[in-house]
């Protein structure tokens, strides 16, 4: 049996959450072979400054390391699909950031790719690994809310507020169709489906660019930063920087959710309600280690993380005792944590805690249905193909 430090992998991409990939690799002991950058000058820089011992060349090089079995991929939307693409192909385990592709081809395609090559796949939907988050999934399952009947929450933020804000994610060719609603939306979105064991079966989205035109820094800008001093090209702007959703899911239940970048003084706002037929239970990112609970007919309550009270799935994802809070950086050792059991059984599980590929494939699709839906302004399904028999 393979132990933890003996798998080597290798990180695409170094910049804001490369990072933090790098950091919780190293916290659960698994070794970082090597990364890889836009640029080979790039890569040599990031590798030196994040003690990494190897900067590849190249995606070939990488995937020809016989020391790399696993392959996280950090880098903007645009290059996930036609990176994974050659991480499958090269029989490598892979963990891709969100949103998993570009469009929904894409990421249909890496679903089948990736289940015919028997490989571990991932997609970092790392909200779920929140230890409340994991508690409250187990909960729901054993019926602890009763029905689900009410899904309401956001996901807000500020740092695209100002006409200067400029990220690559602005751009349609480099970040995708959808902004807000790929970048932040997919994750409260994922999140909630997950706790609540739903599907979502229909949409009625409406999309709005307050900030039409942007201006754009001549040289290149680092996710979240924050200097405008640089000169400036008036860019007009496609994608959204406010959704508001409602949302029908299979059963009957019923959602609606804000997603914005421009919401001042909120910096990574991510709260969800959910109202079951008997209890329910409401989270809030800025405050993670506390997990309200509704009761009608008894005092409300508040769970503060704690391994000692909650079940197994919370405890698996907690390493803290309560009291010593865990935050965002944690969520990504949690998330791995439950990626690599399965990297060391050499093969995916049935039902993993983790948001695979076709977890990453289900958000392109709702997807769709929000850019659809914001079009027609109608109520749009959910086309799931697969569920027709079109997947084979
Ligand atoms: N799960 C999360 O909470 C979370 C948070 C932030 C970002 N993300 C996702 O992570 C990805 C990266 O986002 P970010 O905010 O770190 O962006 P970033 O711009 O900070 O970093 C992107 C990195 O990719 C590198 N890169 C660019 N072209 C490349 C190429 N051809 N080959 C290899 N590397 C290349 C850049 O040089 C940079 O190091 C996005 O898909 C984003 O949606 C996820």
């Amino acid at each position: 049996m393979a132990r933890i430090g003996d798998i080597g992998a290798a990180v695409i991409g170094s910049g804001f959450i490369g990072t933090v990939h790098v950091e919780a690799l190293r916290r659960i002991g698994v070794r970082v072979v090597g990364i890889l950058d836009a640029t080979p000058e790039l890569a040599a820089r990031r590798a030196d400054e994040l003690g990494v011992a190897h900067a590849y060349g190249s995606l070939g090089e990488l995937v020809d390391d016989p020391d790399v079995q696993v392959v996280h991929v950090t880098s903007p939307n645009e290059l996930h699909h036609p990176q994974v693409r050659q991480i499958l192909a090269a029989g490598r385990h892979v963990i891709c950031e969100k949103p998993l592709a570009m469009t929904s081809a894409q990421s249909d395609e890496l679903v089948r790719l990736a289940a015919a090559s028997g490989v571990v796949h991932a997609v970092n939907f790392n909200i779920r690994f929140y230890p409340l988050n994991q508690h409250l999934a187990e909960e729901v399952r054993s019926g602890a809310l009763g029905d689900v009947r009410l899904v309401s929450g956001h996901y807000l933020q500020d740092w695209l507020a100002l006409d200067t804000d400029w990220n690559w994610r602005l751009e349609t060719e480099r970040g995708g169709e959808l902004r807000a609603v790929g970048d932040i939306g997919s994750h409260w979105l994922d999140l909630v489906t997950s706790i609540a064991g739903l599907r979502v079966e229909a949409v009625m989205a409406d999309l709005e660019t307050f900030i039409k035109v942007r201006r754009k820094p001549a040289g290149p800008v680092e996710t979240f930063a924050t200097d405008r001093s640089s000169e400036t090209i008036p860019t007009p702007i496609r994608t959204e920087d406010v959704a508001t959703i409602l949302l029908r899911f299979e059963g009957g239940a019923r959602g609606l959710v804000a997603i914005s970048q421009v919401s001042h003084g909120r910096k990574n706002s991510l709260r969800y309600e959910i109202d079951g037929s008997t209890a329910a239970a409401a989270w809030h990112s800025e405050d993670p280690d506390t997990l309200w609970i509704g009761h009608r007919e008894a005092p409300n309550e508040i769970l503060l993380r704690n391994p000692a009270l909650m079940g197994e799935a919370g405890r698996a994802a907690a390493r803290l005792p309560g009291g010593h809070v865990e935050g965002f950086g944690d969520t990504f050792a949690a998330a791995f944590r439950a990626v690599y059991a399965d990297v060391l059984a050499g093969r995916p599980s049935q039902r993993p805690p983790y948001a695979t590929f076709a977890d990453g494939h289900e958000e392109m699709l709702v997807g769709d249905a929000i850019a659809e839906s914001a079009r027609s302004g109608r109520w749009t399904a959910v086309v799931r193909p697969a569920d027709a028999g079109g997947r084979s």
